[in-house]
């Protein structure tokens, strides 16, 4: 791990301005500098370099972050890499540390709970019998390093009898807490590790031996992980996934099987629908991905699926579907390597894919499958990209390339109208990021509590963690973010205007009345009195502070 100093240091020392600037050409205008953004092909620039707060982010694409993001994404590296990148353009040492911080405990019982399972399988005649059956070669066990949690909340005993902290091990995920008590989260079942990106232990998956239900179970959300910011798999692949391009299945054990026949380059999806950020992380390795999906009716709906997320990650989707009633495993263990790979090499790009199947002699059904298209279109970021597909769409319908492209121009995903619609809670959680004197304000007014909005939480925790930081910014929070959507929508931040204190003050206040309100109302429904008293007096006492600070203000 590298200093948290030394992270510190590169981002306080970087001058976003110039790095950009070895990059895009880039023009000082206003407050900003502006420049054709290099992450999709535009005439008219809509990337943003923001150097007070030393962020950036493109209104046309939606992209963003500090330096290091931007070196992340444009010289392929990780994120320790890219630290070190920056470091060494500005003579700094790079010192690495052993122990992470908070987490490193988290990942340590991980490890830890890894092997125990890893022991467990050779000691367990019907979980190798399972594995034996599934045909998994005793190398893939290894490198995945698969497991086996027994039944009767042995990993309980293990703890006990080795003294690993418990309540790290609920804090992983591992033991449940109830009532009645600690007890294991996995009982019985076939265990593989979820990876992070370097390569620890962050979590599991566990198989049934047999078809009860549920068949796989996952570990909860930890903070090492959530099932939607993950792929299985990515870690062993992604050595292979830069050169080939990557190959998406829907499970672990379709993986699995196709790793035993030599093709590496695969990742799943952990059974949940393809997320936006796990097609981002795809698109860190490849700008293409084929999707191989199971030939049946589930199969192809999770493949369109797939190709809108694809699409709008700026990833190039092709599909390669199995035979009804097969899936990469059966068919990679039944028909063998060289068919698979046969099958993998037809794949129709997502155009004809959409198109498959649809009887395109009449107009009804030409119109429908072409407002399917536009749509889909318009998911591309890309301008050249997007005007390829648009002109391969106006051939094959013998159309006006000009009259689809326009209407697949339109609304462009990230174009500054979602600035326009962003909700009222955006733009205060947008305000009280930029200085500390607004962050201070919204945490004393409690805005993080009032935010409906999922997404919009976790950035209000970081508000009130480290609004007392020295240099608390826009910037500075957006380099704690690893969430790439979230980066998206804090770097657009940066770019608002910034209003005072005063105002700000007012607007929260605002804000919090309104929420009180209708708490209130919930309050009075049930008939909970004391509530809408102490909701009422809560809320009269704030608008009384509005008017207040208003009367002053006029009096100036
Ligand atoms: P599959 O049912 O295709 O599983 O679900 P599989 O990996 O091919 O396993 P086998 O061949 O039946 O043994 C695809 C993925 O969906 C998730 C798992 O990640 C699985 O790999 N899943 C499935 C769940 O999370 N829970 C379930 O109950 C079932
Ligand atoms: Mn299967």
């Amino acid at each position: 791990m590298i200093k948290q100093e030394v992270i510190e240091q590169v981002r306080m020392q970087t001058d976003i301005v110039q790095l950009i600037g070895g990059y895009v050409p880039l023009k000082k205008a206003g407050r900003y500098y502006k420049g054709l953004c290099p992450f999709h092909s535009e005439r008219t620039p809509s990337f943003h370099v923001n150097q007070e707060r030393q962020t950036y982010h493109c209104f046309g694409c939606g992209t963003g972050g500090t330096a290091i993001n931007f070196v992340m994404v444009t010289e392929k590296l990780e994120f320790p890499e890219a630290v070190k990148f920056l470091a060494k353009k500005l003579g700094i040492t790079v010192e690495t540390e052993q122990v992470s911080g908070r987490n490193q405990g988290l990942y340590d019982v991980c490890d830890q709970v890894c092997l125990f399972f890893e022991q467990q399988l050779p000691k367990t005649p019907a979980a190798t019998a399972y594995v034996e059956k599934r045909g998994l070669s005793a190398e893939t066990v290894r490198r995945f390093r698969l497991g086996f949690a027994p039944a009767g909340n042995m990993l309980r005993g293990q703890a006990k009898r080795r003294n690993w902290s418990e309540d790290l091990l609920v804090l992983a995920g591992l033991l449940n807490k109830r009532d009645d008590g600690l007890i294991d989260w996995f009982h019985g079942r076939l265990m593989f590790p979820i990876f992070s990106l370097s390569g620890k232990v962050i979590a599991f998956s566990g198989r049934v031996l047999d078809d009860s239900e549920p068949k796989y179970l996952n570990s909860p959300e930890t903070a090492l992980f959530r099932k939607g910011d993950n792929l299985y798999g990515v870690f062993q692949a992604k050595g292979y996934i830069r050169e080939q391009t990557p190959i998406l299945v829907e499970g672990n054990l379709d993986m699995l099987s196709l790793v035993d026949a030599g093709i590496n380059n695969v990742v799943a999806p952990l059974g949940t629908a393809l997320t936006p950020v796990q097609a981002q992380l795809l698109r860190r390795y490849n700008t293409r991905i084929t999707v191989c999906f199971d030939g049946d009716n589930a199969g192809r709906k999770a493949g369109r699926r797939g190709i809108e997320i694809l699409l709008g990650a700026g990833l190039e989707p092709q599909i390669a579907l199995l035979p009804d009633g097969s899936d990469p495993d059966s068919y990679v263990r039944e028909s063998g390597k060289e068919k698979l790979l046969e099958l993998l090499a037809k794949w129709q790009d997502w155009v004809e894919f959409v198109l498959a199947g649809r009887d395109l002699t009449r107009v009804a059904e030409q119109r429908a499958a072409l407002a399917e298209l536009v749509g889909l279109l318009r998911l591309i970021g890309d301008d050249t990209t997007r005007e390829l597909y648009a002109n391969r769409i106006a051939d094959r319908f013998r159309v006006n390339k000009t009259t689809l492209l326009r209407s697949a121009g339109q609304q462009k995903p990230g174009v500054p109208k979602t600035v326009v619609t962003r909700g009222v809670e955006e733009k205060l959680l947008g305000s009280a990021i930029q200085s500390r004197e607004l962050a201070r304000i919204a945490r004393d007014l409690g805005l993080a509590e009032t935010l409906l909005d999922e997404k919009l939480r976790p950035i209000a925790r970081l508000v009130v963690d480290h609004c007392d930081d020295a240099g608390f910014n826009t910037g500075l929070v957006l380099g704690l973010l690893d969430d790439e959507e979230t980066r998206k929508l804090v770097s657009a931040w940066t770019f608002d205007d910034v209003p005072t204190p005063a105002e700000f003050q007012e607007r929260v206040r605002r804000f919090r009345a309104d929420w009180l309100l209708r708490r209130l109302k919930e309050a009075d429904a049930k008939g909970d009195d004391a509530a809408v008293e102490n909701l009422q007096k809560e809320r009269s006492e704030l608008l009384q502070e509005v008017a207040r600070e208003r009367s002053a203000r006029h009096e100036e």
